[in-house]
């Protein structure tokens, strides 16, 4: 067997954390950000072996082995280079596909870095081009996109002119026709006209390795040619499913900035580059692949993938989290964040400005998240049949996940959100009753409505646990800054979750037992005038007690503005007290209904 590609070989250490292959063999502890463990290759008490994901590489202070995943497998198995790839190739799930595709033994003529070489010449012509006369258009559309020198000599940017002129130069300069053809620069037709190139009269972006290192290009019309983007075909270099474009440049950002994003285009990352959000990567028009997510992965826990705000980026949201359910581990998922109508990063950065692109991906939702708006838009949930249909849902969609763990939090979790809309239902309640009043808009006022939520409401919950549990979400919201109370509603929730029709005394005397919260903050009391109130409509005077926190709330904020007011007079703080005053104003005359997330 020849060498294969190094794209090959990349994609293998992309695909195979360092650590994972390691702690098969080597107990491996974290330290900081490396991994400690006893030397595998000379005997030793104290470890002085050290694995450093980060960098792909282990060393050992003892006896100074040292190298990458692939030296690894050869030294701890006694394997040759070819026998480790093949090994390593078999665990990555590579050998079906990109390993077997290419016939490496009658590659003899065709090195691999031949076939690089080529494609970094093609660059330095195509970016050559776009200085010329030439390439004045080219230059000018992406002028016109809003690009500067600066962005389009960091991303290699180049026109390819009309014509055969890039396979010609390039032939002139010593590279004959199967390199060109291997390297998709050339097409020969199959009805055996003559040869063409591929690229012509078109914008291009070379497309990288993680080293930075040109494998394919993609060009754009500047007009309405068709395609609109091009891309280089399949060659040895280049699989579009195992590639993201950007990688090289937004590797070290990603890592220094703990997340990455993920975009639909070339021109996404470039804007986005350009605005300052120099983490981020695109998926060259495909669903996101098993191979680019283990590269994402590597570089943040969480990627943000970024859909365009049209009816195919929202498919291909839906798509993309039933497929990366299956994916899942421990502590690796992905957030979404959706674009508003009818735009895509790139758009958004020139319409709107970096902030509302900060805004959209500060409001990425989970993965979680994601699944269950997703699940419960496709059901209508107003008779038994249809929750059930949820239910069937729900468990169709968690046996995706094959990591058991994640499964099992998957599972656990949207049954709980399953049992509070089974609740709701079950006292008759369907949708929140706000039919003839006015839903409000928070504006601002949470924090201190959660200051407010205190210790009556809470002995409220506890003694009305049906109630409780429709709202268990919202709850927990207003609580969660008071420690002990949240303890205790979390508490009373598992007790509910095991034995959803317990009445309020009963709750009540196991958290008294398991929980050391209701003495340390003196709830007996509350707990007790509570249970000896006779309320006949729970529901009702549950909206009532968040509607007067709501009120209290405003209240409080109200009188800060006005002393507000007369530090800064401006425009702004009058008008923000207008609208307290008047929100407080329509809670009084009874016309609006409490905010509820
Ligand atoms: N794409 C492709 N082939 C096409 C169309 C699109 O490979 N015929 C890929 C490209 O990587 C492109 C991405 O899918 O960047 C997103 O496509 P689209 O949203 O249609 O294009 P934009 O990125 O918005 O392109 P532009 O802003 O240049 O119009
Ligand atoms: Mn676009």
């Amino acid at each position: 067997m020849n060498r294969p590609p190094s794209s090959f070989l990349d994609t293998l250490r992309a695909r195979l954390p360092l650590v994972t292959v390691i702690s098969q063999r080597v107990r491996l502890t974290r330290r900081g950000r490396e991994y400690t463990g006893l030397c595998p290759f000379h005997s030793e008490k104290t470890p002085s072996f050290t694995v450093s994901e980060e960098k792909g590489f282990f060393y050992c202070f003892g006896c100074g082995a040292h190298g990458d995943v692939i030296s690894f497998i050869m030294q701890a198995d006694g394997l040759s280079f070819s026998d480790a790839v093949k090994h390593l190739s078999q665990a990555a799930g590579l050998k079906s596909t990109l390993y077997s595709n290419y016939d490496y033994s009658i590659k003899t003529s065709t090195e691999y870095s031949d076939l690089l070489d080529v494609m970094e010449m093609a660059t330095r012509f195509y970016e050559k081009q776009l200085r010329l006369p030439t390439g004045k258009n080219g230059l000018e559309y992406l002028y016109n996109r809003g690009l500067n020198d600066e962005i389009i000599a960091a991303f290699r940017l180049g026109f390819a002119p009309p014509g055969n002129a890039g396979s010609t130069t390039l032939k002139r300069e010593g590279i004959n026709e199967t390199l060109l053809v291997e390297g998709g620069l050339l097409i020969h037709p199959k009805n055996g006209g003559s040869p063409y190139d591929t690229f012509r009269d078109r914008v291009i972006f070379p497309i990288t390795d993680i080293r930075g290192r040109v494998i394919a290009f993609g060009g754009r019309t500047l007009g309405t040619a068709q395609p609109k983007y091009l891309n280089s075909v399949a060659t040895p270099l280049f699989r579009k499913g195992d590639v993201l474009y950007g990688l090289a440049q937004a590797r070290s950002p990603a890592l220094e900035k703990g997340t990455v994003l993920v975009t639909e285009g070339y021109m996404d990352v470039i804007a986005l580059a350009g605005a300052g959000f120099s983490h981020t990567v695109a998926q060259l028009g495909t669903v996101l692949t098993e191979g680019q997510l283990a590269v994402l992965w590597r570089l943040a826990p969480e990627p943000i993938l970024c859909f365009d705000g049209d009816t195919a980026g929202r498919l291909a949201s839906i798509r993309t989290a039933q497929r990366i359910l299956s994916l899942l581990k421990p502590g690796l998922s992905v957030r979404f964040a959706l674009l508003p109508e009818e735009k895509d990063p790139d758009t958004l950065i020139r319409t709107e400005g970096a902030s509302a692109m900060a805004e959209i991906l500060s409001r990425a939702t989970p993965l979680f998240e994601e699944v269950w708006q997703n699940l419960i838009k496709d059901h209508q949930l107003d008779t038994p049949e249809q929750l059930a249909g949820l239910e069937q849902a729900i468990k169709s969609l968690t046996s995706r996940i094959v990591n058991l763990t994640v499964r099992q939090y998957y599972q656990i979790l949207l049954h709980e959100r399953h049992r509070v809309l089974l609740r709701k239902m079950a006292r008759g309640l369907g949708p929140l009753p706000n039919h003839n009043k006015k839903h409000v808009r928070l504006t601002g006022s949470i924090p201190q409505m959660k200051a407010m939520a205190d210790r009556v409401f809470t002995a409220f919950l506890l003694t009305h646990p049906q109630v409780l549990m429709c709202h268990i979400e919202q709850v927990a919201e207003l609580l969660a800054g008071n420690t002990a109370l949240s303890h205790l509603i979390e508490n009373a929730a598992t007790v509910l979750a095991a034995s959803p029709d317990i009445d309020g005394a009963s709750l009540i005397s196991i958290l008294k037992r398991d929980c050391q919260e209701i003495a340390m903050i003196g709830l007996e009391r509350d707990l007790h005038s509570a249970l000896q109130r006779q309320c006949q409509d729970p529901e009702g005077d549950y909206q009532r007690m968040l509607l007067a926190l709501y009120d209290q709330a405003l209240t409080r904020e109200i009188e800060r503005m006005q002393t507000m007011l007369t530090i800064d007079p401006s425009p702004e703080t009058w008008q923000r007290l207008q609208i307290l005053q008047k929100e407080r104003n329509q809670i009084h005359d009874n016309k609006i209904m409490p905010p509820l997330s």
